[in-house]
């Protein structure tokens, strides 16, 4: 009978182990064949783009490009450097270097909190992959940019401008989103990479006093809250891009579980890694996700099962799940990884990647930027592109 279970036992383990080499070899083929697809779009999106703007979506049939100062201006050169990374493409990196230069001006702006997302996302790559100690010095710079929007005594750093939109009409004092969790990565890096700590006591102020806040019992996450800047007293607490003030809206979700494990890589402080865990819990077990893991645009969303999907939201989950996967260990580990993969495979269906030549040069199809302001709907984005990529990056260098 032992022998009988000896064998079982190495017949099993046998099977395991091929079941995932194979499993290595069909990501192995995804992550190329992705890269490779990306490789040929990003030549079309550049064509697409006139060289004094970013990219910004591709809508009825037009591509639509921003100026340098709108939020998502770091994306585009953030994801040509992952293309360059992947595949050395010489003419990739040109690319993205003249598109860096394009950006450097924004180091100075003050006027909201996306700096970490614009100048990070760009720059920060830029100066991982070469080192160029000017790069260095832009994101130095844009850190203390954005440091000028922290508030000490609530301390937070404000999102928003008070004169923006319906703001003051709405009687705002000091509007902080979710996705401001985001910008602390540019801090946290510049703190470790100059002499000046304050960067980082900044970001860890403003994490902290987000997990005091900004989150229900369940770890979801409310989208903007508005403090009184004098004293830290919570006065709202609403949506802007989500379904409803109490509903779930899903990229929030996304900012807040990348943004918690992030805090945890550069800080090992384990308050961020049980918030991490604890949206991840709330993101994977929530009875609204889809079983190919691309969430609907809000997890409360009208309409559910027939809600705009929103593939932005599934790139981020994809892109943080992998890395909360290095901090985590046993069945939580292997199910971050497992619904992180899922989501890579699920992007790289037709159902959601463009067809070769289409979608304007954009990789990714299907992403919803704002559905009460009734902008961006069903569109793609650039952000959706750039933490698929660096998603599929992260699985190379972690899981193969
Ligand atoms: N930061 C804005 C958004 O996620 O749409």
């Amino acid at each position: 009978m032992k022998k009988l279970i000896l064998i079982f036992l190495c017949f099993s383990s046998l099977y395991a182990l091929a079941q995932k080499s194979k499993n290595n070899t069909a990501m192995k083929k995804l992550i190329s064949e992705n890269f490779e697809f990306a490789q040929k779009q990003y030549q079309l999106l550049e064509k697409n783009t006139p060289l004094d703007s970013m990219p910004k979506t591709f809508e009825k049939n037009h591509n639509v490009s921003s100026d340098v100062y709108w939020w998502c201006s770091g994306f585009y050169p953030g994801t040509l450097l992952y293309i360059y990374e992947y595949t050395k493409d010489p003419i990739i990196l040109s690319t993205a270097k003249k598109r860096l230069a394009i950006l450097e001006p924004v180091k100075t702006f003050t006027k909201n909190h996306d700096l970490g997302f614009m100048m990070y996302c760009s720059y920060g790559n830029a100066y991982r992959l070469l080192k160029d100690p000017a790069y260095k010095d832009v994101i130095i710079e844009s850190s203390k940019s954005l440091s000028t929007r922290y508030r000490p005594n609530a301390k937070v750093i404000q999102s928003w401008e008070i004169t923006d939109g319906g703001l003051k009409k709405k009687n705002f004092m000091g509007p902080v989103i979710i996705d401001n969790m985001m910008n602390l990565e540019m801090l946290e890096w510049s703190s470790k990479n100059s002499h000046d700590k304050s960067f980082a006591n900044i970001a860890e102020a403003h994490a902290n006093t987000t997990i005091k806040n900004h989150f229900r019992p369940d770890y979801s996450s409310y989208h903007v809250l508005d403090y009184n800047l004098d004293t830290g007293e919570v006065l709202k607490k609403v949506t802007a891009q989500g379904a409803a003030d109490e509903s779930a809206w899903s990229r929030g979700q996304g900012w807040a579980l990348y943004g918690y494990t992030m805090m945890y890589r550069f800080t090992k402080n384990p308050t961020y890694l049980k918030q991490a865990q604890g949206v991840a819990k709330f993101i994977l077990n929530n009875p609204n996700l889809p079983s190919d893991k691309i969430p609907y645009w809000d997890f409360d969303a009208p309409g559910i099962p027939n809600a705009l999907r929103d593939v932005s939201a599934a790139s981020v989950y994809a892109s943080a799940l992998l890395e909360l996967g290095q901090y985590t260990s046993g069945k939580e580990k292997k199910e971050y990884v497992s619904v992180a993969e899922t989501i890579l495979k699920s992007l790289s269906t037709p159902k959601y990647r463009a067809e070769a030549g289409t979608n304007g040069g954009y990789i990714l199809m299907h992403s919803v930027g704002s559905i009460p302001h009734d902008s961006e709907i069903d569109v793609p984005l650039t952000y959706a592109d750039y933490y698929f990529l660096e998603a599929l990056l992260r699985y190379k260098k972690w899981y193969l």
